[in-house]
Protein backbone atom coordinates (compact mmCIF):
# COMPACT_ATOMS: atom_id res chain seq x y z
CA UNK A 1 0.00 0.00 0.00
CA UNK A 2 1.82 2.99 -1.23
CA UNK A 3 -0.32 5.35 -0.48
CA UNK A 4 -1.57 7.73 2.92
CA UNK A 5 -4.62 9.13 2.27
CA UNK A 6 -7.76 9.74 4.59
CA UNK A 7 -10.44 7.36 3.22
CA UNK A 8 -10.19 5.57 -0.05
CA UNK A 9 -13.97 5.09 -0.12
CA UNK A 10 -13.93 9.02 -1.24
CA UNK A 11 -12.37 7.79 -4.68
CA UNK A 12 -15.39 7.62 -7.03
CA UNK A 13 -16.85 10.89 -5.60
CA UNK A 14 -13.25 11.89 -6.86
CA UNK A 15 -13.70 10.40 -10.30
CA UNK A 16 -16.79 12.03 -10.91
CA UNK A 17 -15.42 15.69 -10.01
CA UNK A 18 -12.02 15.32 -12.04
CA UNK A 19 -14.11 14.19 -15.11
CA UNK A 20 -15.63 17.38 -14.56
CA UNK A 21 -12.93 19.30 -14.26
CA UNK A 22 -10.62 17.68 -17.26
CA UNK A 23 -13.66 19.22 -19.15
CA UNK A 24 -12.75 22.59 -17.99
CA UNK A 25 -8.92 22.01 -19.14
CA UNK A 26 -8.25 22.35 -22.74
CA UNK A 27 -4.44 22.59 -22.43
CA UNK A 28 -3.65 19.65 -20.22
CA UNK A 29 -6.38 17.48 -22.57
CA UNK A 30 -4.35 19.17 -25.77
CA UNK A 31 -0.94 18.03 -24.58
CA UNK A 32 -2.30 14.71 -23.47
CA UNK A 33 -4.06 14.20 -27.18
CA UNK A 34 -0.69 15.89 -28.80
CA UNK A 35 1.89 13.68 -26.86
CA UNK A 36 -0.37 10.23 -26.03
CA UNK A 37 1.28 8.30 -28.69
CA UNK A 38 5.10 10.19 -28.37
CA UNK A 39 5.39 9.46 -24.77
CA UNK A 40 7.94 12.04 -23.80
CA UNK A 41 8.51 11.48 -20.41
CA UNK A 42 8.78 7.69 -20.54
CA UNK A 43 11.07 6.27 -17.79
CA UNK A 44 10.74 9.64 -15.67
CA UNK A 45 10.39 9.30 -12.53
CA UNK A 46 8.27 12.69 -10.79
CA UNK A 47 8.21 13.70 -7.16
CA UNK A 48 5.33 16.33 -7.09
CA UNK A 49 5.00 18.63 -3.82
CA UNK A 50 1.61 20.46 -4.88
CA UNK A 51 -1.68 21.16 -3.19
CA UNK A 52 -3.35 17.36 -3.83
CA UNK A 53 -6.88 19.53 -5.44
CA UNK A 54 -9.41 17.67 -8.39
CA UNK A 55 -7.21 19.86 -10.58
CA UNK A 56 -3.95 18.22 -9.61
CA UNK A 57 -5.65 15.16 -10.12
CA UNK A 58 -5.57 16.17 -13.81
CA UNK A 59 -2.39 17.13 -13.61
CA UNK A 60 -0.85 14.17 -12.20
CA UNK A 61 -2.88 12.05 -14.81
CA UNK A 62 -1.58 14.21 -17.77
CA UNK A 63 2.35 13.16 -16.38
CA UNK A 64 1.31 9.37 -16.48
CA UNK A 65 -0.67 9.16 -19.35
CA UNK A 66 3.17 10.83 -21.08
CA UNK A 67 4.86 8.00 -19.77
CA UNK A 68 6.19 9.46 -16.29
CA UNK A 69 5.49 7.46 -12.79
CA UNK A 70 4.92 10.06 -10.01
CA UNK A 71 4.60 10.34 -6.25
CA UNK A 72 2.80 13.03 -5.08
CA UNK A 73 2.20 14.95 -1.32
CA UNK A 74 0.30 18.32 -0.63
CA UNK A 75 2.41 21.79 -0.42
CA UNK A 76 0.39 22.85 2.96
CA UNK A 77 -0.85 21.15 5.42
CA UNK A 78 -4.38 22.12 4.54
CA UNK A 79 -4.71 22.05 0.58
CA UNK A 80 -5.60 18.30 0.01
CA UNK A 81 -9.48 17.93 -1.44
CA UNK A 82 -9.62 14.15 0.05
CA UNK A 83 -11.42 12.48 -2.41
CA UNK A 84 -9.11 13.87 -5.26
CA UNK A 85 -5.98 12.04 -3.29
CA UNK A 86 -8.20 9.01 -3.25
CA UNK A 87 -9.14 9.08 -6.52
CA UNK A 88 -5.26 8.90 -7.34
CA UNK A 89 -4.46 6.27 -5.19
CA UNK A 90 -7.08 4.31 -6.21
CA UNK A 91 -5.52 4.41 -9.53
CA UNK A 92 -2.27 3.26 -7.91
CA UNK A 93 -0.15 6.18 -7.98
CA UNK A 94 1.41 6.57 -4.81
CA UNK A 95 -0.51 9.83 -3.08
CA UNK A 96 0.50 10.97 0.11
CA UNK A 97 -1.80 13.91 1.33
CA UNK A 98 -4.97 14.49 3.46
CA UNK A 99 -6.35 17.62 4.54
CA UNK A 100 -5.35 19.17 8.28
CA UNK A 101 -2.20 17.26 8.48
CA UNK A 102 0.28 17.96 11.31
CA UNK A 103 3.68 19.60 10.13
CA UNK A 104 5.05 16.35 11.02
CA UNK A 105 3.05 14.62 9.09
CA UNK A 106 3.94 16.94 5.83
CA UNK A 107 7.21 16.30 5.88
CA UNK A 108 7.05 13.14 6.23
CA UNK A 109 4.89 13.31 3.33
CA UNK A 110 7.09 15.30 0.93
CA UNK A 111 10.14 12.39 2.19
CA UNK A 112 7.67 9.94 1.31
CA UNK A 113 7.32 11.40 -2.18
CA UNK A 114 10.82 11.99 -2.79
CA UNK A 115 11.49 8.26 -1.74
CA UNK A 116 12.21 6.35 -4.65
CA UNK A 117 14.76 3.41 -5.21
CA UNK A 118 16.26 5.62 -7.79
CA UNK A 119 15.22 9.10 -8.45
CA UNK A 120 13.66 11.50 -9.00
CA UNK A 121 14.77 12.28 -12.06
CA UNK A 122 11.91 15.54 -12.17
CA UNK A 123 10.32 17.73 -9.29
CA UNK A 124 6.69 19.71 -9.82
CA UNK A 125 7.70 21.69 -6.74
CA UNK A 126 5.05 24.70 -5.33
CA UNK A 127 6.81 26.97 -3.06
CA UNK A 128 9.63 25.23 -2.90
CA UNK A 129 9.42 22.49 0.42
CA UNK A 130 10.45 19.68 -2.07
CA UNK A 131 13.89 21.16 -3.70
CA UNK A 132 14.96 22.45 0.39
CA UNK A 133 14.53 18.95 1.23
CA UNK A 134 17.03 17.53 -1.34
CA UNK A 135 19.04 20.18 -0.32
CA UNK A 136 18.75 20.13 3.33
CA UNK A 137 19.40 16.40 2.84
CA UNK A 138 22.30 17.26 0.68
CA UNK A 139 23.88 19.85 2.85
CA UNK A 140 23.42 17.23 6.33
CA UNK A 141 25.13 14.13 4.69
CA UNK A 142 28.01 16.33 3.76
CA UNK A 143 28.46 17.45 7.34
CA UNK A 144 28.53 14.03 7.91
CA UNK A 145 30.72 12.85 5.56
CA UNK A 146 32.96 15.29 6.72
CA UNK A 147 32.83 15.48 10.62
CA UNK A 148 31.62 11.50 10.58
CA UNK A 149 29.47 12.93 13.41
CA UNK A 150 26.02 12.96 13.02
CA UNK A 151 24.81 16.53 12.77
CA UNK A 152 22.62 18.06 15.14
CA UNK A 153 19.43 19.63 14.93
CA UNK A 154 20.49 23.33 14.85
CA UNK A 155 17.55 25.18 12.78
CA UNK A 156 16.49 28.48 14.55
CA UNK A 157 12.79 27.68 12.81
CA UNK A 158 10.90 25.31 14.44
CA UNK A 159 9.41 24.28 11.07
CA UNK A 160 13.00 23.76 9.53
CA UNK A 161 14.27 21.51 13.22
CA UNK A 162 11.34 19.30 11.86
CA UNK A 163 12.81 19.24 8.65
CA UNK A 164 16.09 18.32 10.13
CA UNK A 165 15.02 15.68 12.53
CA UNK A 166 13.59 13.98 9.56
CA UNK A 167 16.96 13.96 7.86
CA UNK A 168 19.25 13.18 10.28
CA UNK A 169 17.03 10.32 11.41
CA UNK A 170 17.26 9.54 7.55
CA UNK A 171 20.91 9.72 7.62
CA UNK A 172 21.19 6.42 9.94
CA UNK A 173 18.91 4.71 7.60
CA UNK A 174 20.69 5.96 4.62
CA UNK A 175 23.78 8.04 4.68
CA UNK A 176 23.56 9.18 0.61
CA UNK A 177 20.32 8.98 -0.32
CA UNK A 178 20.32 12.71 -1.36
CA UNK A 179 23.64 12.65 -2.81
CA UNK A 180 22.15 9.78 -5.20
CA UNK A 181 19.26 11.95 -5.87
CA UNK A 182 20.96 14.97 -6.92
CA UNK A 183 22.84 12.64 -9.46
CA UNK A 184 19.98 11.45 -10.58
CA UNK A 185 18.19 14.94 -10.94
CA UNK A 186 17.81 16.55 -14.00
CA UNK A 187 15.31 19.55 -12.88
CA UNK A 188 12.63 21.01 -10.96
CA UNK A 189 10.21 22.88 -12.37
CA UNK A 190 8.15 25.33 -9.79
CA UNK A 191 4.92 26.78 -10.09
CA UNK A 192 4.63 29.79 -7.20
CA UNK A 193 6.43 33.29 -6.64
CA UNK A 194 7.53 32.47 -3.47
CA UNK A 195 9.12 29.04 -4.69
CA UNK A 196 10.92 31.19 -7.97
CA UNK A 197 12.44 33.80 -5.21
CA UNK A 198 14.04 30.65 -2.97
CA UNK A 199 15.74 29.45 -6.67
CA UNK A 200 17.41 32.86 -7.57
CA UNK A 201 18.74 32.72 -4.37
CA UNK A 202 19.90 29.25 -4.65
CA UNK A 203 21.18 30.61 -8.00
CA UNK A 204 22.97 33.52 -6.82
CA UNK A 205 24.58 32.06 -3.77
CA UNK A 206 26.04 29.32 -6.06
CA UNK A 207 24.26 26.71 -3.83
CA UNK A 208 21.53 25.52 -6.21
CA UNK A 209 22.28 21.71 -6.74
CA UNK A 210 20.45 20.98 -10.22
CA UNK A 211 18.50 22.94 -12.91
CA UNK A 212 15.16 24.48 -12.54
CA UNK A 213 12.53 25.86 -14.74
CA UNK A 214 10.41 29.01 -13.29
CA UNK A 215 6.83 28.21 -14.28
CA UNK A 216 5.32 30.86 -12.36
CA UNK A 217 6.92 33.93 -14.67
CA UNK A 218 5.30 32.67 -18.08
CA UNK A 219 2.75 34.72 -18.80
CA UNK A 220 0.15 32.16 -19.02
CA UNK A 221 0.93 31.46 -15.25
CA UNK A 222 1.47 34.47 -13.10
CA UNK A 223 -0.67 37.08 -15.01
CA UNK A 224 -4.01 34.43 -15.17
CA UNK A 225 -3.35 32.44 -11.91
CA UNK A 226 -2.05 35.11 -9.68
CA UNK A 227 -4.63 37.03 -10.86
CA UNK A 228 -7.68 35.91 -11.94
CA UNK A 229 -7.68 32.58 -10.08
CA UNK A 230 -6.85 34.75 -6.60
CA UNK A 231 -9.82 37.31 -8.17
CA UNK A 232 -12.67 34.22 -7.68
CA UNK A 233 -11.37 31.61 -5.22
CA UNK A 234 -10.45 34.12 -2.72
CA UNK A 235 -13.91 35.34 -2.14
CA UNK A 236 -15.01 31.70 -2.59
CA UNK A 237 -12.30 31.26 0.72
CA UNK A 238 -13.72 34.01 2.78
CA UNK A 239 -17.36 33.22 2.15
CA UNK A 240 -17.34 29.29 2.99
CA UNK A 241 -15.28 30.25 5.79
CA UNK A 242 -17.47 32.80 7.46
CA UNK A 243 -20.12 33.85 5.39
CA UNK A 244 -20.02 37.37 5.90
CA UNK A 245 -21.03 40.28 3.74
CA UNK A 246 -18.92 42.03 1.86
CA UNK A 247 -20.12 44.77 0.66
CA UNK A 248 -19.91 48.24 2.59
CA UNK A 249 -16.80 46.51 4.45
CA UNK A 250 -13.41 48.05 4.49
CA UNK A 251 -10.72 45.52 3.37
CA UNK A 252 -7.27 46.28 3.45
CA UNK A 253 -5.50 43.98 1.05
CA UNK A 254 -1.64 43.57 2.01
CA UNK A 255 0.77 43.71 -1.36
CA UNK A 256 -0.59 44.79 -4.90
CA UNK A 257 1.17 42.31 -7.03
CA UNK A 258 -0.65 39.69 -9.43
CA UNK A 259 -2.44 38.26 -6.17
CA UNK A 260 -3.25 41.50 -4.68
CA UNK A 261 -4.40 42.81 -7.82
CA UNK A 262 -6.72 39.78 -8.11
CA UNK A 263 -7.77 40.08 -4.42
CA UNK A 264 -8.40 43.79 -4.66
CA UNK A 265 -10.62 43.12 -7.73
CA UNK A 266 -12.77 40.43 -5.95
CA UNK A 267 -13.32 42.64 -2.94
CA UNK A 268 -14.65 45.88 -4.99
CA UNK A 269 -16.58 43.53 -7.28
CA UNK A 270 -18.79 42.50 -3.98
CA UNK A 271 -18.92 45.63 -2.99
CA UNK A 272 -15.99 46.31 -0.66
CA UNK A 273 -14.05 49.35 0.27
CA UNK A 274 -10.78 48.51 -0.14
CA UNK A 275 -7.61 49.72 0.88
CA UNK A 276 -4.17 48.32 -0.25
CA UNK A 277 -0.45 48.76 1.28
CA UNK A 278 2.40 48.11 -0.47
CA UNK A 279 6.09 49.15 -0.17
CA UNK A 280 6.82 49.27 -4.24
CA UNK A 281 6.43 52.60 -5.69
CA UNK A 282 5.06 51.56 -8.60
CA UNK A 283 2.95 48.72 -7.69
CA UNK A 284 1.24 51.67 -4.88
CA UNK A 285 0.82 54.02 -7.85
CA UNK A 286 -1.09 51.43 -10.19
CA UNK A 287 -3.56 50.43 -7.57
CA UNK A 288 -4.06 54.38 -6.45
CA UNK A 289 -4.67 54.62 -10.04
CA UNK A 290 -7.50 51.98 -10.35
CA UNK A 291 -8.71 53.99 -7.57
CA UNK A 292 -8.15 51.84 -4.31
CA UNK A 293 -6.83 54.19 -1.25
CA UNK A 294 -3.59 53.10 -0.62
CA UNK A 295 -2.75 53.34 3.11
CA UNK A 296 -0.61 51.60 5.61
CA UNK A 297 -1.15 48.65 7.80
CA UNK A 298 -0.61 50.74 10.76
CA UNK A 299 -2.95 53.68 10.03
CA UNK A 300 -6.22 51.26 8.79
CA UNK A 301 -5.56 48.60 11.60
CA UNK A 302 -8.40 50.17 13.85
CA UNK A 303 -10.27 50.87 10.55
CA UNK A 304 -10.38 48.08 8.67
CA UNK A 305 -12.95 44.89 8.64
CA UNK A 306 -11.33 42.52 6.93
CA UNK A 307 -7.31 41.91 6.62
CA UNK A 308 -5.61 39.87 3.75
CA UNK A 309 -1.91 39.67 2.78
CA UNK A 310 -0.90 38.82 -0.31
CA UNK A 311 2.89 40.18 -0.16
CA UNK A 312 5.39 36.94 -0.38
CA UNK A 313 6.56 38.60 2.55
CA UNK A 314 6.68 37.89 6.42
CA UNK A 315 5.66 40.21 9.48
CA UNK A 316 3.49 41.82 7.78
CA UNK A 317 0.98 42.08 9.88
CA UNK A 318 2.07 41.82 13.32
CA UNK A 319 0.96 40.83 16.96
CA UNK A 320 0.63 45.02 17.83
CA UNK A 321 -1.42 45.66 14.86
CA UNK A 322 -3.81 42.85 15.69
CA UNK A 323 -4.65 43.83 19.18
CA UNK A 324 -5.29 46.90 17.92
CA UNK A 325 -8.19 45.69 15.16
CA UNK A 326 -11.98 45.99 15.69
CA UNK A 327 -13.75 42.98 17.61
CA UNK A 328 -14.22 40.22 15.30
CA UNK A 329 -12.29 41.45 12.17
CA UNK A 330 -11.63 38.98 10.21
CA UNK A 331 -7.85 38.25 9.45
CA UNK A 332 -6.61 35.83 6.31
CA UNK A 333 -3.67 35.01 4.26
CA UNK A 334 -3.46 34.28 0.27
CA UNK A 335 0.21 34.52 -0.13
CA UNK A 336 2.20 31.08 -0.26
CA UNK A 337 3.77 30.89 3.41
CA UNK A 338 1.91 31.20 6.86
CA UNK A 339 4.25 33.69 8.03
CA UNK A 340 2.73 36.93 6.38
CA UNK A 341 0.50 37.40 9.53
CA UNK A 342 2.68 36.81 12.99
CA UNK A 343 0.28 33.78 13.99
CA UNK A 344 2.65 31.88 16.33
CA UNK A 345 4.01 34.65 17.91
CA UNK A 346 0.31 35.78 18.72
CA UNK A 347 -0.32 32.14 20.08
CA UNK A 348 2.57 32.70 22.45
CA UNK A 349 0.99 35.73 24.31
CA UNK A 350 -0.54 35.12 27.77
CA UNK A 351 -3.97 35.37 27.51
CA UNK A 352 -4.87 34.41 23.84
CA UNK A 353 -7.41 31.57 23.81
CA UNK A 354 -8.09 30.03 20.71
CA UNK A 355 -12.20 28.78 19.99
CA UNK A 356 -12.28 26.60 17.25
CA UNK A 357 -15.12 27.11 14.98
CA UNK A 358 -15.58 24.72 12.67
CA UNK A 359 -12.13 23.28 10.28
CA UNK A 360 -9.75 26.45 9.26
CA UNK A 361 -12.10 28.84 11.11
CA UNK A 362 -10.86 30.19 14.57
CA UNK A 363 -12.16 32.48 16.78
CA UNK A 364 -9.10 33.94 19.07
CA UNK A 365 -9.80 35.56 22.01
CA UNK A 366 -7.34 38.63 22.84
CA UNK A 367 -6.61 39.43 26.56
CA UNK A 368 -7.98 43.51 25.68
CA UNK A 369 -11.46 40.99 25.53
CA UNK A 370 -11.67 41.05 21.84
CA UNK A 371 -11.24 38.89 19.31
CA UNK A 372 -10.63 38.06 15.64
CA UNK A 373 -11.93 35.49 13.34
CA UNK A 374 -8.62 33.85 12.06
CA UNK A 375 -9.18 31.45 8.68
CA UNK A 376 -6.71 28.65 8.08
CA UNK A 377 -4.21 29.72 10.42
CA UNK A 378 -3.20 32.67 8.84
CA UNK A 379 -2.05 29.72 5.36
CA UNK A 380 -3.55 29.94 2.19
CA UNK A 381 -7.04 31.09 2.46
CA UNK A 382 -8.15 29.64 -1.07
CA UNK A 383 -6.98 26.84 -0.63
CA UNK A 384 -7.89 25.87 3.31
CA UNK A 385 -11.11 27.50 3.50
CA UNK A 386 -12.22 26.68 -0.36
CA UNK A 387 -10.57 24.67 -2.94
CA UNK A 388 -8.19 26.39 -4.87
CA UNK A 389 -8.77 28.22 -8.51
CA UNK A 390 -10.96 27.17 -10.58
CA UNK A 391 -9.76 24.32 -13.49
CA UNK A 392 -9.89 26.48 -16.22
CA UNK A 393 -6.85 28.91 -14.86
CA UNK A 394 -4.94 25.74 -13.13
CA UNK A 395 -5.61 24.31 -16.63
CA UNK A 396 -3.01 27.31 -17.99
CA UNK A 397 -0.56 26.60 -14.99
CA UNK A 398 -0.63 23.01 -15.24
CA UNK A 399 0.24 23.05 -19.05
CA UNK A 400 3.27 25.18 -18.12
CA UNK A 401 4.19 22.60 -16.09
CA UNK A 402 3.93 19.87 -18.22
CA UNK A 403 6.03 21.37 -20.81
CA UNK A 404 8.65 22.28 -18.54
CA UNK A 405 9.05 18.56 -17.17
CA UNK A 406 8.94 17.70 -20.81
CA UNK A 407 11.57 20.24 -21.46
CA UNK A 408 13.81 18.91 -18.45
CA UNK A 409 13.36 15.50 -19.13
CA UNK A 410 14.41 15.34 -23.26
CA UNK A 411 17.10 18.81 -23.01
CA UNK A 412 20.21 18.35 -20.47
CA UNK A 413 20.02 21.62 -18.74
CA UNK A 414 23.36 23.91 -16.85
CA UNK A 415 22.65 24.71 -13.46
CA UNK A 416 20.39 28.20 -13.68
CA UNK A 417 16.72 28.83 -13.34
CA UNK A 418 15.25 29.26 -16.77
CA UNK A 419 11.85 30.16 -17.97
CA UNK A 420 9.78 28.85 -20.90
CA UNK A 421 10.25 30.44 -24.45
CA UNK A 422 7.02 32.94 -25.21
CA UNK A 423 6.16 31.11 -27.88
CA UNK A 424 5.45 28.07 -25.79
CA UNK A 425 3.54 30.40 -22.98
CA UNK A 426 1.38 31.89 -26.44
CA UNK A 427 0.21 28.32 -27.56
CA UNK A 428 -0.78 27.67 -23.82
CA UNK A 429 -3.06 30.41 -24.18
CA UNK A 430 -3.93 29.71 -28.22
CA UNK A 431 -5.20 25.95 -26.95
CA UNK A 432 -7.53 28.09 -24.13
CA UNK A 433 -9.18 30.66 -26.85
CA UNK A 434 -12.33 27.83 -28.03
CA UNK A 435 -13.42 27.05 -24.89
CA UNK A 436 -14.10 30.67 -24.38
CA UNK A 437 -15.32 30.98 -27.85
CA UNK A 438 -13.09 33.69 -28.90
CA UNK A 439 -11.58 34.60 -32.27
CA UNK A 440 -8.16 35.26 -32.85
CA UNK A 441 -7.47 37.52 -35.53
CA UNK A 442 -4.85 36.28 -37.85
CA UNK A 443 -2.17 38.76 -38.86
CA UNK A 444 -1.50 39.44 -42.49
CA UNK A 445 1.91 39.25 -44.36
CA UNK A 446 2.26 42.97 -44.75
CA UNK A 447 1.16 43.47 -41.01
CA UNK A 448 3.77 41.13 -39.52
CA UNK A 449 6.41 42.41 -41.54
CA UNK A 450 5.00 46.55 -40.49
CA UNK A 451 5.41 45.66 -36.46
CA UNK A 452 8.47 42.82 -37.44
CA UNK A 453 6.82 39.82 -35.78
CA UNK A 454 7.12 36.32 -37.19
CA UNK A 455 3.27 35.71 -38.76
CA UNK A 456 3.18 32.09 -36.35
CA UNK A 457 4.67 34.23 -33.43
CA UNK A 458 6.50 34.95 -30.72
CA UNK A 459 3.87 38.38 -31.20
CA UNK A 460 6.14 40.20 -28.20
CA UNK A 461 9.41 40.79 -27.19
CA UNK A 462 10.65 38.98 -23.69
CA UNK A 463 10.79 42.53 -22.27
CA UNK A 464 7.07 42.96 -22.91
CA UNK A 465 5.19 43.38 -19.42
CA UNK A 466 1.49 42.23 -20.92
P1 LIG B 1 4.31 39.70 -6.41
O1 LIG B 1 5.77 39.78 -6.15
O2 LIG B 1 3.77 39.99 -7.75
O3 LIG B 1 3.51 40.63 -5.38
C1 LIG B 1 3.80 40.77 -4.03
C2 LIG B 1 3.71 42.26 -3.71
O4 LIG B 1 3.82 42.46 -2.32
C3 LIG B 1 4.83 43.07 -4.37
O5 LIG B 1 4.27 44.08 -5.18
C4 LIG B 1 5.60 43.63 -3.19
O6 LIG B 1 6.12 44.93 -3.46
C5 LIG B 1 4.56 43.65 -2.09
N1 LIG B 1 5.10 43.62 -0.74
C6 LIG B 1 6.21 43.00 -0.26
N2 LIG B 1 6.35 43.24 1.06
C7 LIG B 1 5.31 44.01 1.43
C8 LIG B 1 4.89 44.57 2.67
N3 LIG B 1 5.59 44.39 3.78
N4 LIG B 1 3.75 45.30 2.68
C9 LIG B 1 3.01 45.52 1.56
N5 LIG B 1 3.37 45.00 0.35
C10 LIG B 1 4.50 44.26 0.30
O7 LIG B 1 3.87 38.23 -5.96
P2 LIG B 1 2.49 37.50 -6.30
O8 LIG B 1 2.66 36.71 -7.53
O9 LIG B 1 1.40 38.48 -6.18
O10 LIG B 1 2.44 36.44 -5.11
C11 LIG B 1 2.24 36.83 -3.77
C12 LIG B 1 2.23 35.58 -2.89
O11 LIG B 1 1.12 34.76 -3.23
C13 LIG B 1 3.46 34.69 -3.07
O12 LIG B 1 3.77 34.09 -1.83
C14 LIG B 1 2.98 33.62 -4.03
O13 LIG B 1 3.76 32.47 -3.97
C15 LIG B 1 1.57 33.44 -3.56
N6 LIG B 1 0.59 32.89 -4.51
C16 LIG B 1 -0.54 32.34 -3.96
C17 LIG B 1 -1.52 31.83 -4.76
C18 LIG B 1 -2.72 31.21 -4.15
O14 LIG B 1 -3.46 30.52 -4.84
N7 LIG B 1 -2.99 31.42 -2.90
C19 LIG B 1 -1.42 31.87 -6.23
C20 LIG B 1 -0.23 32.51 -6.71
C21 LIG B 1 0.74 33.00 -5.87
Amino acid sequence: MDYKIADLSLAEWGRKEIDLAEAEMPGLVALKERYRHRKPLAGAKITGSLHMTIQTAVLIETLVELGAQVRWASCNIFSTQDNAAAAIAKRGIPVFAWKGETLNDYWWCTLQALSWEEGPDLIVDDGGDATLMVHEGYRLEEQYKQTGKLPEVDAENAEMRIVQELLINQLTIDPYKWHRAVKCLRGVSEETTTGVHRLYQKRDEGTLLFPAINVNDSVTKSKFDNLYGCRESLADGIKRGTDIMVAGKIVMICGYGDVGKGCAQSMRGLGARVVISEIDPICALQAAMEGYEVNTVDNMVEIADIFITATGNCDVIRVDHILKMKNNAILCNIGHFDNEIQVNKLYEMEGVEKVNIKPQVDLIKLPNDKAIILLSEGRLVNLGNATGHPSFVMSCSFSNQVLAQIELWQNEHEINVYTLPKKLDEEVARVHLPKLGAQLTQLSKKQAEYINVPIEGPYKQDYYRY
